[in-house]
């Protein structure tokens, strides 16, 4: 894959030196499907209230030990030193979307050398990025950071349309005093975001000598009008709670205030700009140009128009057939075992079978 990335960069813009590759580094922790079926077989850092019974996690065998941590550590350590082997520029150590590292950060009910301070909370990262210097890796590092997180969201089924799920709202927090199970805000009041200890977790990269921070927010799984703002959400999750445009405001507001008080070192990327649609190459201008990120990097909209920003920065029009929609076919695909592509505008995948069976799938779902 990787030789088939450099060959087409070289194709399309006759050079490599400007590419940069990126492998990142996870472990799906609540979110795992390791099996094939695809199957939840979650491994979390702590029981959740609202989270175990949607995700299957109903036992404690499956809160993953310090012990076995430990080991995760190692495997990372291995890797990273895979990635440099097979000519990775450098490994993203993913802490976003829900996923086991992000998971950490909200670990504060936690015993033992993972959970409960800020300080345990982030041995993860920083014990990854020690054991891999120690093993002689000079690989470069960055993170991916959910830079805040909301309390889940569930349809409102009252205000369900068709046998298509209403528009979200946020769940169960009625019963508890505060919600400390996420990352990145206000404990008392989970719809709002606290940058505190996100600042301190800048800072923490900054001082393991990682600058180079993508940053994102909440998850896809219970949050995603807050992750990937769409007007067509995927087939099982809630219709748009606010107007999608609110979520990419958010996001881009939220990055411009972290970048504002962060070292100069640091570079920032910013994510959530597919929704701005044909928009899109004019906000990441503005965005870049008045220095509230240092560069902008494309989800869904790469997968219907990957010349987008080529195109837009020599000048030709945007050819408004190809604009991603937000239709998050992207996202039901791999939901529903099929392959993750842009169903409704890159002709490879709408002449493939499983464009047939993702039509059922979603008409099942009432879409
Ligand atoms: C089909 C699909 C797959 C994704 N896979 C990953 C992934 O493997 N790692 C990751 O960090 N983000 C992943 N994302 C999230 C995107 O990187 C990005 O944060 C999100 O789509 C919002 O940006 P956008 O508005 O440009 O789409 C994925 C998104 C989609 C739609």
């Amino acid at each position: 894959m990787r030789d088939a990335l450099v060959e087409a960069h070289s194709a399309a813009h006759g050079r490599t030196d400007d590419l940069v590759i990126d492998f990142q580094l996870t472990h799906s922790g609540r979110y795992c499907r390791p099996n094939p079926g695809g199957a939840f077989e979650p491994r979390v850092a702590f029981r959740h209230p609202l989270l175990d019974a949607r995700f299957r996690d109903s036992d404690d065998s499956q809160i993953i030990t310090d012990t076995e941590l430990r080991i995760l550590i190692s495997d990372y350590v291995k890797s990273a030193r895979l990635a440099l082997e097979r000519g990775a520029d450098f490994v993203d150590i993913k802490h976003c979307h829900g996923y086991l590292l992000h998971e950490f950060l909200g670990a504060r009910g936690r015993s033992g050398e993972f959970g409960g301070s800020f300080e345990n909370r982030t041995r993860l990262l920083r014990e990854i990025v020690s054991g891999i210097r120690a093993d002689g890796n000079p690989i470069g590092l960055g993170v991916r950071l959910s830079a805040f997180d909301f309390v889940p969201f569930v349809p409102d089924a009252s205000r369900a349309r068709n046998g298509r799920l209403g528009p979200g709202m946020p769940v169960g927090i009625d019963g508890l005093e505060t919600y400390p199970f996420g990352f990145g805000h206000d404990l008392a009041s989970p719809l709002v975001p606290d940058l505190t200890e996100t600042r301190q977790f800048i800072e923490l990269c900054h001082a393991l000598g990682i600058t180079l921070i993508n940053l994102t927010a909440g998850s896809p799984y219970y949050v995603p009008h807050i992750q990937r703002p769409a007007a067509f959400p995927p087939s099982d999750r809630h219709q748009p709670p606010e107007d999608p445009l609110v979520g990419v405001a958010r996001q881009t507001g939220v990055v411009r205030a972290i970048k504002a008080t962060a070292p100069p070192e640091m570079v920032f990327v910013g994510t959530g700009y597919s929704y701005l649609q044909e928009f899109l190459p004019n906000v990441a201008q503005a965005t870049v140009r008045n220095g509230w990120v240092a560069s902008v990097g494309l989800g869904r909209m790469v997968l219907a128009y990957p010349e987008i920003v080529t195109e837009a920065v020599s000048g030709r029009d945007i050819a408004r057939t190809r604009v991603c929609r937000t239709f998050s076919d992207c996202t039901t695909a791999p939901r529903n075992g099929l392959p993750s592509g842009c169903y409704p505008l890159d002709p490879h995948y709408k002449s493939m079978p499983e464009a047939e069976q993702l039509k059922k799938t979603k008409q099942a779902a009432g879409v």
